[in-house]
Protein backbone atom coordinates (compact mmCIF):
# COMPACT_ATOMS: atom_id res chain seq x y z
CA UNK A 1 0.00 0.00 0.00
CA UNK A 2 1.62 3.33 -0.83
CA UNK A 3 0.65 5.10 1.94
CA UNK A 4 2.56 3.20 4.24
CA UNK A 5 5.68 3.45 2.38
CA UNK A 6 5.39 7.58 2.26
CA UNK A 7 4.29 7.75 5.97
CA UNK A 8 6.73 5.28 7.24
CA UNK A 9 10.08 4.20 6.56
CA UNK A 10 10.72 1.11 4.81
CA UNK A 11 13.87 0.28 7.66
CA UNK A 12 12.15 2.43 10.22
CA UNK A 13 10.73 -0.28 13.28
CA UNK A 14 7.38 -1.19 12.84
CA UNK A 15 4.95 0.87 14.89
CA UNK A 16 2.87 -2.57 16.36
CA UNK A 17 6.17 -2.71 18.40
CA UNK A 18 7.39 -5.72 17.26
CA UNK A 19 10.79 -4.63 16.84
CA UNK A 20 11.05 -5.44 13.76
CA UNK A 21 11.59 -2.97 10.64
CA UNK A 22 8.40 -2.15 9.01
CA UNK A 23 9.44 -3.49 5.95
CA UNK A 24 9.92 -6.80 7.22
CA UNK A 25 6.26 -6.37 9.35
CA UNK A 26 3.18 -5.13 9.24
CA UNK A 27 3.89 -3.21 6.03
CA UNK A 28 4.04 -7.05 4.32
CA UNK A 29 0.46 -7.54 5.81
CA UNK A 30 -3.06 -7.95 4.23
CA UNK A 31 -5.88 -6.83 5.19
CA UNK A 32 -4.17 -4.08 7.92
CA UNK A 33 -5.46 -0.97 8.75
CA UNK A 34 -3.12 1.95 7.14
CA UNK A 35 -1.12 3.13 10.38
CA UNK A 36 -0.41 6.46 11.17
CA UNK A 37 3.09 6.97 12.85
CA UNK A 38 2.56 10.39 13.46
CA UNK A 39 -0.87 9.60 15.47
CA UNK A 40 0.37 6.85 16.98
CA UNK A 41 3.35 8.42 18.36
CA UNK A 42 1.39 11.42 19.72
CA UNK A 43 -1.52 8.95 21.15
CA UNK A 44 1.28 7.03 22.51
CA UNK A 45 4.56 9.55 23.81
CA UNK A 46 3.17 12.93 22.98
CA UNK A 47 5.33 13.46 20.32
CA UNK A 48 4.24 15.58 17.57
CA UNK A 49 6.37 13.77 14.35
CA UNK A 50 6.90 17.56 12.54
CA UNK A 51 5.67 17.47 9.05
CA UNK A 52 8.24 18.71 5.98
CA UNK A 53 6.46 22.66 6.34
CA UNK A 54 6.98 22.74 10.57
CA UNK A 55 10.91 21.32 9.66
CA UNK A 56 11.39 24.13 7.12
CA UNK A 57 10.69 26.53 9.41
CA UNK A 58 12.09 25.11 12.51
CA UNK A 59 15.47 24.86 10.01
CA UNK A 60 14.81 28.91 9.07
CA UNK A 61 14.88 28.82 12.74
CA UNK A 62 17.75 27.30 13.63
CA UNK A 63 20.19 29.41 10.72
CA UNK A 64 19.01 32.55 12.84
CA UNK A 65 20.33 30.80 15.92
CA UNK A 66 23.64 29.50 14.37
CA UNK A 67 24.19 33.22 13.28
CA UNK A 68 23.14 34.54 16.64
CA UNK A 69 26.09 32.19 17.92
CA UNK A 70 28.90 33.22 15.72
CA UNK A 71 27.62 36.91 16.27
CA UNK A 72 28.44 35.94 20.13
CA UNK A 73 31.91 34.29 19.33
CA UNK A 74 32.82 37.32 17.49
CA UNK A 75 32.21 39.92 20.49
CA UNK A 76 32.79 37.30 23.64
CA UNK A 77 36.38 39.46 25.04
CA UNK A 78 38.13 39.48 28.39
CA UNK A 79 36.50 42.57 30.42
CA UNK A 80 33.05 42.79 29.19
CA UNK A 81 30.06 41.42 31.43
CA UNK A 82 27.75 39.01 30.47
CA UNK A 83 24.97 41.79 30.55
CA UNK A 84 26.48 43.14 27.27
CA UNK A 85 25.86 39.46 25.03
CA UNK A 86 22.51 39.53 26.54
CA UNK A 87 21.89 42.87 24.74
CA UNK A 88 23.76 41.54 21.96
CA UNK A 89 21.41 38.52 21.83
CA UNK A 90 18.16 40.75 22.14
CA UNK A 91 18.79 43.44 19.74
CA UNK A 92 20.47 40.47 17.01
CA UNK A 93 17.23 38.00 17.74
CA UNK A 94 14.69 41.04 17.40
CA UNK A 95 16.73 42.28 14.14
CA UNK A 96 16.25 39.43 12.30
CA UNK A 97 12.24 39.27 13.08
CA UNK A 98 12.34 36.87 15.63
CA UNK A 99 12.02 36.91 19.79
CA UNK A 100 14.17 35.63 22.13
CA UNK A 101 12.65 32.37 23.86
CA UNK A 102 14.22 33.02 27.31
CA UNK A 103 12.85 36.25 27.60
CA UNK A 104 10.07 35.69 30.63
CA UNK A 105 10.10 32.06 30.35
CA UNK A 106 8.47 30.60 33.44
CA UNK A 107 10.16 33.79 34.75
CA UNK A 108 13.28 33.44 32.87
CA UNK A 109 14.51 37.40 33.36
CA UNK A 110 16.83 37.54 29.85
CA UNK A 111 17.01 36.50 26.63
CA UNK A 112 19.89 34.20 26.83
CA UNK A 113 21.81 31.68 29.12
CA UNK A 114 25.68 32.83 29.83
CA UNK A 115 26.78 30.00 32.26
CA UNK A 116 30.27 30.68 33.48
CA UNK A 117 33.02 28.13 34.15
CA UNK A 118 31.46 26.02 37.22
CA UNK A 119 28.27 26.85 36.20
CA UNK A 120 26.41 24.15 34.28
CA UNK A 121 23.35 25.91 33.08
CA UNK A 122 21.04 28.52 32.96
CA UNK A 123 23.39 31.59 34.38
CA UNK A 124 21.32 34.68 34.30
CA UNK A 125 23.62 37.90 31.95
CA UNK A 126 23.96 40.29 34.66
CA UNK A 127 27.51 42.11 35.99
CA UNK A 128 29.96 38.97 36.04
CA UNK A 129 32.93 40.25 34.16
CA UNK A 130 34.42 37.38 31.96
CA UNK A 131 38.21 36.91 32.77
CA UNK A 132 40.96 35.86 30.26
CA UNK A 133 40.85 31.61 30.86
CA UNK A 134 37.46 31.41 31.29
CA UNK A 135 34.78 29.49 29.48
CA UNK A 136 31.82 30.19 28.74
CA UNK A 137 28.64 28.71 27.39
CA UNK A 138 25.97 30.77 25.66
CA UNK A 139 22.53 29.20 25.14
CA UNK A 140 20.42 30.96 21.96
CA UNK A 141 16.59 29.89 21.33
CA UNK A 142 15.07 31.79 19.02
CA UNK A 143 11.66 31.84 17.51
CA UNK A 144 10.89 32.86 13.87
CA UNK A 145 7.45 32.59 12.71
CA UNK A 146 6.33 30.89 15.64
CA UNK A 147 8.96 27.75 15.37
CA UNK A 148 11.43 27.48 17.71
CA UNK A 149 15.19 26.08 17.61
CA UNK A 150 17.41 25.90 20.49
CA UNK A 151 21.62 25.41 20.41
CA UNK A 152 24.50 26.57 22.29
CA UNK A 153 28.31 26.21 22.22
CA UNK A 154 30.69 27.02 25.01
CA UNK A 155 33.59 29.79 24.29
CA UNK A 156 37.40 30.37 25.38
CA UNK A 157 37.58 33.66 26.72
CA UNK A 158 41.58 34.74 25.86
CA UNK A 159 43.84 31.72 25.81
CA UNK A 160 42.16 28.72 28.03
CA UNK A 161 44.18 26.73 30.47
CA UNK A 162 44.53 23.15 30.45
CA UNK A 163 40.88 22.20 32.19
CA UNK A 164 39.24 24.62 30.52
CA UNK A 165 40.92 22.88 27.29
CA UNK A 166 39.74 19.21 28.39
CA UNK A 167 36.15 20.10 29.54
CA UNK A 168 35.32 21.70 26.24
CA UNK A 169 36.78 18.98 24.33
CA UNK A 170 34.77 16.21 26.08
CA UNK A 171 31.44 18.28 26.18
CA UNK A 172 32.03 18.47 22.24
CA UNK A 173 32.81 15.44 21.79
CA UNK A 174 30.03 14.19 23.67
CA UNK A 175 27.26 15.68 21.65
CA UNK A 176 29.18 14.16 18.58
CA UNK A 177 29.24 10.89 20.06
CA UNK A 178 25.51 11.04 21.21
CA UNK A 179 24.54 12.56 16.92
CA UNK A 180 26.42 9.49 15.97
CA UNK A 181 23.55 7.38 17.41
CA UNK A 182 20.60 9.71 16.25
CA UNK A 183 19.25 7.06 13.47
CA UNK A 184 15.50 5.33 12.86
CA UNK A 185 15.67 2.23 15.16
CA UNK A 186 17.96 3.51 17.62
CA UNK A 187 16.19 4.46 20.95
CA UNK A 188 16.73 7.37 23.30
CA UNK A 189 18.69 5.34 25.62
CA UNK A 190 21.27 4.38 22.84
CA UNK A 191 21.72 8.40 22.75
CA UNK A 192 22.25 8.60 26.49
CA UNK A 193 24.67 6.00 26.50
CA UNK A 194 27.08 6.98 23.91
CA UNK A 195 27.58 10.29 25.80
CA UNK A 196 28.20 8.53 28.97
CA UNK A 197 30.34 5.86 27.77
CA UNK A 198 32.32 8.88 26.24
CA UNK A 199 32.74 11.10 28.85
CA UNK A 200 32.67 9.09 31.43
CA UNK A 201 36.00 6.84 29.52
CA UNK A 202 37.50 10.55 30.26
CA UNK A 203 36.88 10.75 33.51
CA UNK A 204 34.53 13.45 33.15
CA UNK A 205 30.61 12.93 34.86
CA UNK A 206 27.42 13.92 33.24
CA UNK A 207 24.66 16.15 34.77
CA UNK A 208 21.19 14.20 35.07
CA UNK A 209 19.01 17.43 36.08
CA UNK A 210 18.61 18.69 32.76
CA UNK A 211 18.29 16.70 29.76
CA UNK A 212 17.23 17.66 25.50
CA UNK A 213 13.73 17.84 24.76
CA UNK A 214 11.53 17.97 21.68
CA UNK A 215 11.09 21.18 20.23
CA UNK A 216 9.78 23.25 17.28
CA UNK A 217 6.45 24.37 17.43
CA UNK A 218 6.87 24.77 21.71
CA UNK A 219 10.59 25.10 23.30
CA UNK A 220 10.17 22.62 25.39
CA UNK A 221 8.21 19.27 24.36
CA UNK A 222 8.31 15.66 24.36
CA UNK A 223 10.35 13.80 24.71
CA UNK A 224 12.92 13.97 27.42
CA UNK A 225 16.52 12.98 26.30
CA UNK A 226 18.46 12.04 29.18
CA UNK A 227 22.18 12.26 28.36
CA UNK A 228 22.80 8.89 30.18
CA UNK A 229 21.40 5.93 29.62
CA UNK A 230 21.21 2.14 28.50
CA UNK A 231 21.38 0.64 25.05
CA UNK A 232 18.27 -0.07 23.61
CA UNK A 233 15.88 1.59 26.37
CA UNK A 234 13.37 4.11 25.98
CA UNK A 235 11.46 5.37 22.95
CA UNK A 236 12.13 4.21 19.48
CA UNK A 237 13.56 7.14 16.72
CA UNK A 238 11.19 7.84 13.99
CA UNK A 239 11.46 9.88 11.26
CA UNK A 240 9.91 13.42 11.80
CA UNK A 241 11.33 13.75 15.40
CA UNK A 242 12.93 17.11 16.40
CA UNK A 243 14.76 17.37 19.47
CA UNK A 244 17.88 18.64 21.09
CA UNK A 245 20.63 16.73 22.57
CA UNK A 246 22.54 18.70 24.79
CA UNK A 247 24.89 17.17 27.44
CA UNK A 248 26.41 19.11 30.03
CA UNK A 249 29.93 17.59 31.77
CA UNK A 250 31.41 18.52 34.71
CA UNK A 251 35.51 17.93 35.25
CA UNK A 252 34.57 16.72 39.05
CA UNK A 253 31.78 15.14 39.88
CA UNK A 254 28.05 15.53 38.69
CA UNK A 255 26.47 17.12 41.46
CA UNK A 256 24.97 20.50 41.15
CA UNK A 257 22.64 22.89 43.66
CA UNK A 258 21.01 25.88 42.06
CA UNK A 259 21.89 29.01 43.27
CA UNK A 260 18.89 31.58 45.06
CA UNK A 261 18.44 33.28 41.98
CA UNK A 262 16.19 29.47 41.50
CA UNK A 263 17.89 29.53 38.14
CA UNK A 264 21.91 29.30 37.97
CA UNK A 265 23.12 25.70 38.32
CA UNK A 266 26.35 25.27 39.39
CA UNK A 267 28.70 22.20 40.17
CA UNK A 268 28.33 21.58 43.67
CA UNK A 269 32.55 20.75 43.91
CA UNK A 270 33.21 24.06 41.58
CA UNK A 271 34.53 21.85 39.26
CA UNK A 272 34.25 23.10 35.50
CA UNK A 273 31.39 22.79 33.21
CA UNK A 274 31.02 22.76 29.76
CA UNK A 275 28.00 22.12 26.98
CA UNK A 276 27.23 22.14 23.36
CA UNK A 277 23.55 21.70 22.14
CA UNK A 278 22.19 21.29 18.38
CA UNK A 279 18.61 20.72 17.69
CA UNK A 280 18.23 17.56 14.96
CA UNK A 281 16.22 16.14 13.22
CA UNK A 282 15.77 12.07 12.71
CA UNK A 283 15.91 11.20 8.78
CA UNK A 284 15.01 8.15 7.25
CA UNK A 285 18.95 7.38 7.46
CA UNK A 286 20.40 9.36 10.39
CA UNK A 287 19.83 12.67 11.30
CA UNK A 288 20.14 16.35 10.10
CA UNK A 289 21.01 19.23 12.71
CA UNK A 290 18.14 22.22 11.95
CA UNK A 291 21.17 24.00 13.72
CA UNK A 292 24.28 23.40 11.90
CA UNK A 293 27.44 24.40 13.13
CA UNK A 294 30.38 22.45 12.87
CA UNK A 295 32.09 20.19 16.50
N1 LIG B 1 17.91 26.83 26.27
C1 LIG B 1 17.76 26.00 27.45
C2 LIG B 1 17.63 24.58 26.94
O1 LIG B 1 18.52 24.18 26.23
C3 LIG B 1 16.58 26.36 28.26
C4 LIG B 1 16.72 27.68 28.90
S1 LIG B 1 15.31 28.01 29.78
C5 LIG B 1 15.58 29.57 30.27
O2 LIG B 1 16.69 23.89 27.11
F1 LIG B 1 14.48 30.01 30.77
F2 LIG B 1 16.57 29.57 31.14
F3 LIG B 1 15.93 30.31 29.24
CO1 LIG C 1 17.54 22.92 24.92
CO1 LIG D 1 19.35 25.59 24.90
Amino acid sequence: MKQYDEKIGRNVVCPCGSGKKYKKCCIGKAGLQPVDLSQYYYKKHKIRLKQPEEIAGIREAGKLVVDTLAMVAQAIRPGMKTDELNTLVHEFTLRHNARPAPLNYKGFPKSVCTSVNEVICHGIPGERILLAGDIINVDVTSILNGFYADANKTFFVGTPGRDAQKIVNVARESLKAALDAVRPGNTIGDIGFAIQQYAEGQGCSVVREFVGHGIGCDFHEPPQVPHFGRKGEGIKLVPGMVFTVEPMINLGKAHLRILTDNWTAVTADGSLSAQFEQTVLVTETGYESLTPFDL
